[in-house]
């Protein structure tokens, strides 16, 4: 299968899961590609309008992963601009994964999982998993591992 990963990350947590994902991809031989979203502007407190300089085209695969962090007990807002761009998504499946970095889901990455499923299913994907990544638990890498494991099923 023609995967893309799409990533928006700004300290690199949410590229590196992504980058584990892609290589557990890879290892099951399918085709893999991962690709950054990048913005004008990428300070994190951002007020105002957001300008996207780099924004992945999802079209040419066959399943597509998005990922992003958590920023402000929701979606980062760079990742929710970028999903406002989102062509239609029919006929591709579609995961997704957040990074927050509190041990609590309801700091953030429950929230901000549900945002990108809604945006995704929005365009005709249905979410066949998700994945959430807590970056000061101890659980961490066991996290991680899960989140690879079961987003490389898709
Ligand atoms: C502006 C800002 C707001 C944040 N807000 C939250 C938050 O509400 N809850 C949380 O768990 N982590 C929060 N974080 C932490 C990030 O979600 C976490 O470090 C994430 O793994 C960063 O991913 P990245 O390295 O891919 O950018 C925030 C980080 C920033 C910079």
């Amino acid at each position: 299968m023609n995967i893309g990963i799409i990533i928006y990350s700004h300290t690199g947590n949410t590229l590196s899961v992504g980058e584990k994902i892609m290589e557990a991809l890879l290892d099951k031989g399918h085709s893999v590609r991962l690709e950054q979203i990048s913005a004008e502007n990428d300070d994190p407190q951002v007020k105002g309008p957001i300008r996207l300089t780099m924004i992945p085209d999802p079209s040419p695969y066959d399943a597509v992963i998005f990922g992003g962090p958590v920023a402000g007990a929701q979606l980062s807002p760079f990742m929710k601009e970028y999903l406002t761009r989102l062509p239609a998504l029919r006929d591709k499946k579609a995961a997704c994964f957040v990074t927050q970095h509190f041990k609590l889901k309801w700091m953030g990455s429950t929230r901000a999982v549900k945002q990108i499923t809604r945006a995704v299913t929005q365009r005709g994907a249905p979410v066949i998993a998700s994945g959430i990544v807590q970056w000061s638990s101890e659980a961490r890498e066991e996290q991680i591992q899960k989140v690879v494991d079961s987003l490389s099923r898709i």
